[in-house]
């Protein structure tokens, strides 16, 4: 990386640089900082027809040459990389209006029709930069919004081309409400085996210590090494794949095997105390041990435990986004999931700085909701809503959490706003039988093969 010059070309962008010189006087070094040659960046990428919209157009599309004879430039497929670039005095300071704005644009064209191959996103404007990564349907920042200064600017391209250049193969994801008997564990193991329907692999985790219901209901027994020596184990002689268990499920007509991998939960922390807990091991520890087989998995699922404590802490740590089971007729479970959007996941961002986990949207889980308990059950997030809206130290909007299924979240009571995995005895009778709904009932396939597309699959 030519340092100096890339230092050079910040120092020479003036304060109100139009979107074009920010492109060319400071993205262009930067690119190359980040490792592209000029035939590996095209600009003014048509991204396809979005949704509703007219072909879009993105500043920048990058992505490495397979060889010299066919450049990106002269061919430019399978982009790797979207840039958006704004001009310098548009303020992308996290929170504003226009920071909003422009990551709603960014992820426009993250998820059009010729950027299926995309994994990586980019918003620049010459004193802010902020990388997102897209996994499927997911974009999750990858980093803070950025405040980029000619002393630390080759740091954070190195930071980038770091991230970029390691792209990791899984998402991880944490099933989490912090209110009990909401459908965590049921929706962990149906979403997993919806997956491998769709030829992903796929690892799910029993973070759940002390009632351990996804290893008990299916009977997963672990092998001789267990979590809990794999998790206590400082001198690193027990790897993760000695307590990796393979799970299969075969089908007659037409003759096939899905299966999918799993870390069961043995006994050895069961009923510790939070205090003991935390003098042995860090929060950061799942996300440690689970960060060795991010290069091999689609999709690690984690089964959490209710509350906020060590256990659940550790399991949003170790994840990129939150899945957020809800029930509509549990006002307990629509505030729950609430905290956890606003506080629970807020504290774990701000220790682990890079952005991430963010909350998906919840879904209403296990409940087949007549038209007025709909009702009750909207007005009610409406009031949360308003409520998170008027805190007077900590405003927090909450409606792309509960509506986004709308262009414009508003709080109207319309029903139908929410994504919806309906109740079915098929899917709790499959704990009588040890396998997964998705994989004996055609019902459940239905069910949990919505909610992956609705969330993962794009
Ligand atoms: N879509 C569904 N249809 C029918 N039953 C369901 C559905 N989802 C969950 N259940 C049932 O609801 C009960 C609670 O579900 P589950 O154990 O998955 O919740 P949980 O959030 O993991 O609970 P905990 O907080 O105790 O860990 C179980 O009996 C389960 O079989
Ligand atoms: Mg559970």
């Amino acid at each position: 990386m030519n340092e100096q010059a890339l230092k050079q070309a910040l120092i020479n962008l003036p304060d109100d640089a139009i979107e074009q010189i920010v492109g060319n006087v400071l993205m262009l070094p930067f690119f190359e900082a980040l490792g592209f040659m000029t035939t590996e960046i095209y600009p003014q990428y048509k991204t396809g027809t979005g949704k509703g919209k007219s072909c879009n157009t993105v500043d920048y599309a990058l992505r490495h040459n397979k060889d010299n004879s066919e450049t990106f430039l002269k061919n430019p497929s399978n982009p790797h990389i979207l840039v958006e670039i704004k001009k310098r005095n548009c303020n992308l300071t996290e929170g504003t209006p226009q920071y909003k704005e422009t990551v709603d644009q960014l992820n426009g064209y993250l998820l059009s029709p010729n950027c299926k191959t995309v994994q990586w996103g980019i918003i620049c404007n010459g004193s802010h930069i902020q990388l997102f990564r897209k996994h499927g349907k997911v974009i999750h920042p990858a980093t803070l919004c950025l405040q980029i200064t000619p002393d630390n600017v080759c740091d954070i391209a190195k930071k980038i081309k770091q991230k970029i250049d390691n792209t990791l193969k899984a998402l991880t994801v944490a099933i989490y409400n912090s209110k009990g008997g909401v459908g965590k564990t049921t929706t962990t193991v149906n979403l997993a085996a919806a997956l491998t329907l769709e030829g992903k692999k796929v690892l799910v985790v029993d973070f759940d210590p002390n009632q351990r219901d996804l290893t008990n209901t299916f009977n997963f027994k672990h092998k001789k090494e267990a979590l809990s020596k794999l998790l206590e184990d400082k001198t690193g002689t027990i790897s993760i794949k000695d307590v990796i268990i393979s799970y299969a499920v075969n089908f007659r007509s037409p003759a096939k095997t899905f299966s999918f991998d799993v870390i069961p939960c043995d006994e050895g922390l069961y009923d510790i105390s939070e205090v003991q807990l935390k003098q042995v091991l860090k929060v950061i520890r799942l996300r440690q041990v689970l960060d060795r087989v991010k290069f091999y998995y689609d999709y690690i699922l984690i089964d959490s435990p209710p509350n906020w404590r060590f256990f659940s802490q550790s399991a949003v740590f170790a994840s990129e986004v939150v899945l957020i089971p809800t029930k509509p007729n549990n006002i307990f479970s629509l505030e729950n999931a609430a905290i956890t959007i606003k506080r629970y996941i807020r504290e774990i961002q701000e220790f682990k700085k890079d952005g991430s986990p963010i909350a998906l949207p919840i879904f209403w889980n296990g409940e087949n909701i007549p038209e007025a308990q709909q009702k009750t059950a909207y007005a009610a997030i409406n009031n949360i809503i308003k409520e998170s809206e008027k805190n007077p130290d900590k405003p927090f909007d909450l409606s792309p959490y509960f509506y986004p299924r709308m262009e414009k979240p508003t709080t109207d009571v319309t029903p139908g706003r929410i994504f919806e995995v309906p109740s079915h005895a098929h899917i709790s009778n499959a704990a009588f039988s040890r396998i997964p709904a998705v994989y004996q009932y055609k019902i459940a396939r239905e069910y949990y093969l919505k909610l992956a597309q609705e969330y993962f699959l794009q």
